[in-house]
């Protein structure tokens, strides 16, 4: 049963931090709300976030190859990208208790949330989003360097070195998955919006007469995939944006949105940004960044069709679409129903008692699937408590040894989402949970 928005947000934060998912960082020095860690399962969710993107954005693809560029950039990519006059966003300071907010987030732009004053805001000013930091052993104006607050610059400026050592031609992509940096002026909503966090990106070079159709076929290639992982169709809608909505570099946005507890937010943006990146690093730098086909003699600046997704956004969104709570046998299961290439266990491995004869064999079972598939391995606590433990961490197949196993050599392999148990011959184990947990 689907959880009531209300108290959802509260539910899923506790899970995190109790079952390991995500810690608030640097929590025993009293916390720092901004940032935070992945713990044991969160970083198996988020990784796998990470690698059903890269698998359908660049494994299944001819058109598409990657990349990771560094994180730190000199300013010139910078002011060239105009990320240094409009990665704005206003801030106003309330008079009366100093608290500082984001001017357009703010729910009542007369009334501070943190001291109740009514009209006590400052003019709103454009704050820029960027971290700045010095690169070297000197630090002055000619050694600072940016935290890049996004991943899209760098496959622009590798725009040429990709085209000449990929063989690609238009229409062609390059993908990225890392990192990504804001001073954000109200972080919140737990991992939501915080000032370090990963993207996924992808900027996909086309003919300029062709960008409309491409841009469409990317927004419907990227509801598609939240859908195909099992994300509910209810809590998913495409949102236009309004022209006055833009940023400075759209010429089209789409935001793929996620029905969160606060309400409707986005997940990822889908734009249209026309050949603005690549003519602006080509002005700036004097390094011509076109396609010349060699074949019909055609040279042209292709437009770019970005979808940019949020992975730690994603992995929270995932988490918050697939807690589910049941009655059984009079108690509360709490249960991930989280698609089983998302999980982070595929398996668990758990020996019926602590017994030294089931031990053994338990660790043959454990070395079976282990090279196959992320698997835990609990002997403690009574059975019931550990299948609830990994219900609640989504993990699809529980396997269970019992005193039968060593007459039988078979196993109870117990499914999360129907409970239904089946009894498999440990030589047909791998088969059984292969042909269930296809990638
Ligand atoms: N290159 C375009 C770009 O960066 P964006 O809409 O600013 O576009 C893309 O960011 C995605 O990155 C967002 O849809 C969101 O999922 C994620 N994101 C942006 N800022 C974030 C933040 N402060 N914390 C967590 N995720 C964030």
């Amino acid at each position: 049963m689907r959880v009531n928005k209300e108290e959802l947000f509260d539910k899923v934060v506790n899970l995190s931090k109790r079952r390991g998912f995500v810690f608030q960082s640097a929590e025993i020095y009293g916390g720092f709300r901004s940032t935070y860690d992945y713990g044991p399962v969160g970083v198996l969710l988020l990784r796998n976030v990470k690698e059903q993107w890269w698998r359908s954005m660049v494994q299944f693809r001819q058109d598409v190859v990657g990349l990771d560029a560094a994180i730190l950039s000199p300013p010139s990519i910078w002011e060239a990208s105009g990320h240094l006059t409009n990665f704005t966003d206003p801030l106003v300071d309330c008079r009366e208790c100093g608290s500082r907010f984001r001017q357009d987030k703010l729910e009542d732009p007369n009334n501070c949330p943190t001291c109740g004053s009514k009209a006590s805001f400052t003019e709103a000013r454009q704050f820029n989003l960027m971290f700045k930091t010095n690169a070297g052993p000197v630090i002055d104006s000619a050694a600072e360097v940016y935290l890049r607050p996004e991943t899209a610059q760098g496959m622009f400026t590798n725009f040429t070195n990709v085209l000449n050592t990929s063989r690609k031609k238009p229409p062609f992509g390059i993908a990225q998955i890392g990192k990504s940096f804001r001073n954000e002026i109200t972080p919140g909503n737990f991992v939501f919006r915080t000032r370090e966090f990963e993207q996924m990106e992808m900027e996909y070079f086309v003919p300029p007469g062709d960008s409309d159709k491409w841009f469409e076929y990317w927004c419907k290639e990227r509801m598609d995939w939240y859908l195909n992982l099992g994300m509910k169709a209810d809590s998913l809608r495409l949102r236009i944006h309004d022209s006055d909505e833009l940023s400075h570099y759209s010429r089209a946005t789409s935001d793929i949105e996620f029905s969160f507890p606060w309400g409707w937010d986005e997940l990822e943006g889908i734009a249209n940004r026309t050949d603005y990146d690549l003519n602006r690093h080509a002005q700036a730098s004097g390094n011509k960044l076109e396609y010349n086909d060699s074949g019909t003699g055609e040279r042209y600046v292709p437009h770019v069709i970005e979808p940019a997704a949020g992975a730690t956004r994603t992995a929270m969104a995932f988490l918050m679409d697939a807690y589910e709570e049941e009655e059984v046998n009079g108690e509360v299961r709490n249960v991930l129903k989280l698609d089983h290439r998302l999980s982070p266990y595929k398996v668990a491995v758990l020996p019926l008692s602590k017994k030294d004869e089931l031990i053994e064999p338990s660790k043959e079972v454990l070395n079976l699937v282990q090279p196959h598939w992320m698997c835990d391995y609990d002997q403690t606590q009574a059975i019931g408590r550990r299948y609830r433990r990994q219900d609640e961490i989504g993990t699809p197949y529980c396997v269970t040894i019992d005193f039968e196993t060593l007459e039988d050599k078979a196993v109870t392999v117990r499914e999360r989402d129907s409970m239904h148990q089946d009894r498999v011959s440990i030589n047909e184990l791998v088969d059984y949970l292969s042909s269930r947990l296809v990638p």
